[in-house]
């Protein structure tokens, strides 16, 4: 996702190629009468009353790891940051190790005399070589506190904290600790526990559960363990791991994951985008490192956050959490290409061909060693997904040379040849990637060039199968900038014309469904906390205790809770590029019409729904949706969540619309709104 894609789909179809300079400011004046309500409709769409063409789009979710510290700090419930001190004290660009020098960021001594060090002798596992020794002088106490990702909200639920610890010179010894959550000047208790920590040579796991008796009122505050008494020779601990309640049995956080139940995706594309990559080829996602216990897990150099990927939201967590959602994986797999410009030589392939079979086989086998493998992890069941993607953006930068030359032909034939069932969709077809049953687009864009590809989307080449699994409104637009990505135009925050636009794009994905298969808004996650974010605008703003759902997110939502199965084509009185309003008719699995429609104009409008074949919509059984605001740039923050908040009933036609006695609808459209209506049928 680093630079504009002027993608495959643009090319093909864009009957007027982005031009930053062409692109007015505002919303495109309109020329309908803004009395709207009271004269005759801006748009009459003659719906088809029988569908046409099954739709094949599925709304898509990216989980894009470790961008915006939303996974590890984010999706991952897990509280602790640092918490096996891999965290590089820099691991910007010239950091490439892919095995973390290991530092005690975020750490800090529970008392002035505590002395912190890092030790490389005795190492947990090979994956965590490094652990903390918390010393000091032998008569004060001495401990080890964690501030968490940008603070910690505690709450009133049960946590289970874990942690490994052994006596730092090898006798046994007994030390008594306190385990608890305090504010960060320790002058508040929300729960402490004492422990004695029977210590020896070995590692050993301790475990327990803290249940704060009360729940903070704001972010400024620590997990420490620290000694009841005299320090004495102190203790060595490592992987430090504290999970409030997570969602559903994954390793998820509740509210971020609950949301992205909400919307209910199709399809999650996952791991990665760039983080599949890695920064250099070592760093790439292998994903034998990523499965199994976390004490055998080391993670990598992250692509995007500074600090450390964990790798604790693995492979195994990512696909629970895409089935739980009720969602099918579209596994993203290394090809073979690193962020640095760096690809593997076809002849040294061979071994990143293998590790991509044998993920399969681990995810996919009924039986066998993989399956047995994967049954030790926990899950006998085999997972269930159809479809691939090989690599990730392969168009950009360097990897356009090797994908179409070598290594997406090495994937595909080796992949097609183990497992001739699943789809494998090419992450570009430029440079001649040959015989693609599918292939995934990006797009990042302004308000008006969204609003302007809509316009060729009717006339999309019908050749191979459209995955749209990254796309955003990312740059209002209003500034003219000739890079949208750094220009003064860059949102901070999905705005509501954005998301308009948003929509008018899911409404041409969805009435072409024949050959639009996806969308996902890209990126998904953002911790608000300092300096966490590399990427606006994100889809969820949060930090430790509270989340914002944005307008794009709302968009979303409708799209995932009213889709359609069938497509019914409609012909609109007036082209969209002069109503600037935006549309897509199918029916639903009960046979119900669902109309979709996007008011992008700053006044209402009327609009009317004929449906032909003889048939008749229905107001008995109708349910609406309906998101608007005043303000185009209107966003929901942190400070401000519920600035544009939908409306939905699941009775009744909404405000504004009613149904004549022909079986037609009149609907007038609020200014700057999305519309969701569903109708029976007759
Ligand atoms: C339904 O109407 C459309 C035009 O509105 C027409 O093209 C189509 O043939 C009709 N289908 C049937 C089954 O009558
Ligand atoms: C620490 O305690 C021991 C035993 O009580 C005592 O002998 C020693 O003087 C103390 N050391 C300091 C620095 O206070
Ligand atoms: C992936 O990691 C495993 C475990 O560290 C290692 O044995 C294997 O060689 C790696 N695969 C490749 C292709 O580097
Ligand atoms: C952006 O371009 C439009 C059309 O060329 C122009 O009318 C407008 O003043 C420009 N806005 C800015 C902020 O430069
Ligand atoms: C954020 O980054 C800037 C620039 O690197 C730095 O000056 C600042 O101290 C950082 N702030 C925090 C809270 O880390
Ligand atoms: C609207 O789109 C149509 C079809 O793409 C095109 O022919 C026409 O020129 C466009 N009109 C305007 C005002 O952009």
């Amino acid at each position: 996702m680093k630079s504009l894609s002027l993608s495959w789909v643009t090319m093909a179809l864009a009957t007027s190629i982005f031009s930053i300079s062409s692109v007015s400011a505002a919303p495109a004046a309109t020329t309908s009468n803004a009395n709207a309500a009271s004269t005759s409709p801006a748009v009459t769409y003659n719906v088809a009353g029988k569908p046409s063409r099954v739709s094949h789009f599925g709304l898509g979710a990216f989980i894009e790891t470790n961008i915006n510290s939303g996974t590890d700090g984010g999706l991952y419930a897990e509280i602790i940051r640092n918490r096996a001190f891999q965290d590089n004290v820099n691991n910007q660009a010239n950091q490439n190790d892919a095995l973390g020098k290991g530092s005690l960021l975020h750490w800090s001594g529970t008392s002035q005399s505590t002395k912190l060090s890092l030790s490389p002798d005795n190492a947990l596992s090979s994956a965590l070589p490094q652990s903390a020794v918390v010393s000091g002088d032998r008569n004060q106490s001495c401990g080890i506190a964690n501030p968490g990702w940008y603070g910690i909200s505690v709450t009133t639920q049960p946590h289970q904290l874990s942690f490994y610890a052994r006596s730092p010179t090898g006798q046994a010894t007994t030390v008594p600790v306190k385990i608890g959550l305090y504010s960060n000047d320790y002058s508040k208790t929300y729960t402490e526990q004492t422990m004695p920590l029977k210590l020896t040579g070995e590692w050993q796991k301790f475990e327990t559960t803290l249940t704060p008796s009360q729940a903070s009122s704001n972010n400024n505050n620590v997990f420490a363990i620290k000694t009841t008494g005299a320090c004495r020779d102190g203790f060595q601990v490592n992987l430090v791991s504290l999970l409030p309640p997570t969602y559903e049995g994954t390793v998820a956080r509740q509210d971020l994951a609950q949301a992205l139940a909400d919307i209910k995706p199709v399809y999650v594309r996952l791991p990665g985008g760039n983080d599949l990559e890695g920064n250099n080829i070592p760093s790439w996602f292998n994903w034998t490192n990523a499965v199994g216990d976390l004490k055998n897990r080391p993670g990598r150099t992250p692509t995007w956050t500074s600090g450390w990927n964990t790798e604790g939201l693995g492979l195994m967590e990512l696909m629970d959490l895409a089935e739980k959602w009720g969602a099918q994986a579209v596994l993203g797999i290394y090809a073979g290409y690193s962020l640095n410009g760096e690809a593997v030589p076809k002849s040294q392939l061979g071994p990143y061909i293998q590790s991509a079979l044998n993920q399969l086989h681990f995810l996919l086998d009924t039986s066998g060693s993989w399956a047995e493998l994967r049954s030790s992890y926990g899950r006998s069941e085999p997972y269930k997904f159809d479809q691939i993607e090989i690599g990730n953006e392969d168009w950009l930068g360097a990897a356009i040379n090797t994908y179409g030359a070598y290594r997406w032909a090495a994937f595909r034939d080796a992949i097609a040849k183990e497992f001739p069932q699943l789809t494998l969709i090419a992450s570009t077809l430029k440079n001649g990637v040959e015989g693609a049953k599918a292939v995934d687009d990006h797009m990042y864009s302004t308000p008006n060039q969204l609003f302007e590809f809509t316009e060729g989307m009717d006339s999309t080449s019908r050749d191979v199968p459209i995955w749209e699994l990254e796309i955003a409104v990312i740059n209002s637009g209003l500034t003219n900038d000739t890079d949208i990505y750094s220009g003064p135009g860059r949102l901070q925050h999905p705005t509501l014309i954005g998301a308009l636009a948003e929509a008018a794009f899911l409404a041409g994905a969805e009435r072409n469904g024949d050959i639009f298969y996806s969308a996902a808004y890209a990126p998904i996650f953002q911790n608000e906390g300092p300096n966490a974010t590399q990427w606006t605008p994100d889809m969820l703003s949060f930090n430790a205790g509270q989340m914002v759902k944005s307008t794009s997110y709302y968009i979303q939502y409708a799209w995932g809770n009213y889709p359609i199965k069938q497509i019914h084509d409609a012909s609109p009185s007036t082209p969209t590029n002069s109503s600037h309003i935006y549309h897509s008719f199918g029916s639903n699995s009960q046979g119900a019409l669902v109309a979709k429609l996007v008011n992008a104009n700053a006044e209402q409008r009327t609009v009317k729904v004929q449906v032909g074949n003889g048939s008749k919509l229905s107001s008995s059984g109708a349910t609406s949706w309906q998101m608007q605001g005043k303000n185009p740039q209107q966003a929901n923050t942190l400070s401000n969540p519920n600035a544009i908040v939908p409306q939905s009933s699941s009775s009744g036609l909404p405000k504004g619309a009613s149904l004549g006695s022909d079986g037609s609808l009149t609907m007038t459209l609020p200014p700057y709104s999305a519309t969701v209506v569903t109708l029976p049928l007759a």
